[in-house]
C-alpha cells in the first residue's frame, strides 16, 4: 500500500532574523505554518523576531544558536521535529570573502553540512536552501538561466556552490530526501507594512543599504564601482526583486518539494534588467531625495552585468513578480524613514 504522506506544517527556518529570512518567516506564519527560528544574530537582533512577529500576528519560536555548534543545532531540530527546512543562513557580503574565504567555507559549507546531519538526527528529509547568482560568475549568456555554467567569481560564490553540491549529493543519496536549491538575484526593498526592512548589523555595502544610510544622513555620497562596463550606462547591472516576492516563492516552494525527486534549482529574480544608475533615478524619484554619486574603480570580485529568466520558477512553481522597481524603493524608503533612528542597532 502506498504511504500517504501528510502536508508539512513544521517549518524550521534557518537565518530567519535575517533579510530573507524575517520576510519569509511572515509569509510562512500567515499560512499558517509553525515556524521555529534559529539564528545566532551575528547580522540581525531578537528586535527583528519581534516585528515579524507584529506583522504576522505570530511570533516564530526562538533559538540563539549558531550552525558550528553541531551539537545543539540537533538537540534544537529533534526538539522542533521540523518537517521542512529552510537554510538561510549564512555570510553572504562578497567583499568580506575576499578578505577572509576560510569563514566562509566554515560557516556556509561545513554549516549547511551539520544542517543536514541535525535534519538526519531528527529524521527531516526535506529542504529548500537558499543560493545566490552569484554562483554564475561573470555570464558567458544572458539572461542567465538554470542551465547557465556556474563559475563563481569570489570565495562567497564558491562556498554557496560547494553547498549547493553538498546538498544536490544528500538529496541523491536516499530516495527520501528532496531539496530545492533557489539562486536569488539582487534582493532589496522592504516590507509593505514598514515593520521589516533591511538591517545589517555592521557598515552596509550592497548598494541599497548604502542609498538608505545616505537617506537617513549616516554617509554623504554613494560610490559607484565601475562606469565602464559593458552595459546600458556604465554602470552594473542587475535584477533586483522585491524581497516580499522572494519570501513568498519559499511558500510556493514547500508546496511543490513532495514533486522533488532529489533536487532542483530555481532562479529568482524579475527577469528584467536595472543598472545602477537607472537603481539610483528610480529611488530619487519615489522618495524624492537626491542620492550624492561618485564613480570610483570597479569593486573586486564585482561582475559587469547579470539577470535571469524566470521562466522556470513561473512555470514550476506558479511563481509570480507582483513588486515593480518603484515598489522596492518607495517600501526601501518608507522602512528607513520609520526606523532611521533605530536602524544599524
Ligand atoms: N554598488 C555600488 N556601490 C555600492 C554598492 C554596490 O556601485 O556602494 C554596485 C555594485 O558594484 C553592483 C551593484 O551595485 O554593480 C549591486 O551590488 P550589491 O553589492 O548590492 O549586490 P551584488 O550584485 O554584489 O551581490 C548581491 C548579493 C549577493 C548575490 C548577488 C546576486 O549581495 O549575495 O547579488 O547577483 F549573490
Amino acid at each position: 500500500m502506498e504511504e500517504t504522506l501528510l502536508p508539512p506544517k513544521r517549518i524550521l527556518v534557518s537565518g530567519g532574523a535575517g533579510f530573507i529570512g524575517s520576510h519569509t518567516c511572515v509569509e510562512l506564519l500567515r499560512e499558517g505554518y509553525e515556524v521555529a527560528v534559529v539564528d545566532n544574530l551575528s547580522n540581525s537582533a531578537m528586535s527583528i523576531i519581534h516585528a515579524v512577529g507584529a506583522v504576522a500576528g505570530a511570533e516564530p519560536i526562538f533559538h540563539h544558536c549558531d550552525l558550528l555548534d553541531r551539537v545543539e543545532l540537533s538537540r534544537l531540530f529533534c526538539e522542533f521535529a521540523p518537517d521542512v527546512v529552510i537554510h538561510f543562513a549564512g555570510l553572504k557580503s562578497v567583499v568580506e570573502s575576499t578578505e577572509r574565504p576560510l569563514d566562509y567555507f566554515d560557516v556556509n559549507v561545513y554549516g549547511t553540512i551539520n544542517v543536514l546531519r541535525a535534519m538526519a538526527d531528527c529524521g527531516c528529509s526535506l529542504m529548500i536552501f537558499s543560493s545566490s547568482a552569484t554562483v554564475y560568475g561573470e555570464p558567458v549568456y544572458i539572461p542567465c538561466d538554470e542551465g547557465h555554467p556556474t563559475d563563481p567569481a569570489n570565495p562567497y560564490g564558491v562556498s554557496k556552490l560547494l553547498a549547493e553540491k553538498v546538498i544536490a549529493e544528500w538529496a541523491l543519496s536516499n530516495d527520501a530526501n528532496s531539496a530545492i536549491i533557489f539562486r536569488y538575484f539582487n534582493p532589496v526593498g522592504a516590507h509593505v507594512s514598514g515593520k521589516l526592512g533591511e538591517d545589517p548589523t555592521g557598515p552596509a555595502n550592497n548598494l541599497m543599504p548604502v542609498i538608505l544610510d545616505i537617506v537617513s544622513g549616516k554617509r554623504e555620497v554613494l560610490e559607484i564601482y565601475g562606469n565602464d562596463y559593458n552595459t546600458v550606462d556604465g554602470t552594473g547591472v542587475r535584477d533586483f526583486i522585491h524581497v516580499m516576492d522572494l519570501a513568498r516563492a519559499h511558500v510556493l516552494g514547500i508546496e511543490h518539494l513532495s514533486e522533488v525527486q532529489d533536487s532542483e534549482i530555481f532562479n529568482l529574480g524579475t527577469g528584467q534588467p536595472t543598472s545602477v544608475m537607472q537603481l539610483v533615478s528610480a529611488f530619487e524619484e519615489v522618495s524624492g531625495q537626491k542620492v550624492n554619486v561618485k564613480f570610483v574603480g570597479r569593486r573586486l570580485g564585482d561582475v559587469g552585468e547579470v539577470w535571469t529568466s524566470n521562466a522556470s520558477a513561473k512555470k514550476i512553481l506558479g511563481f509570480e513578480t507582483r513588486f515593480s522597481l518603484h515598489d522596492m524603493c518607495a517600501h526601501a524608503y518608507q522602512w528607513i524613514k520609520r526606523n532611521a533612528s533605530t536602524s544599524n542597532k
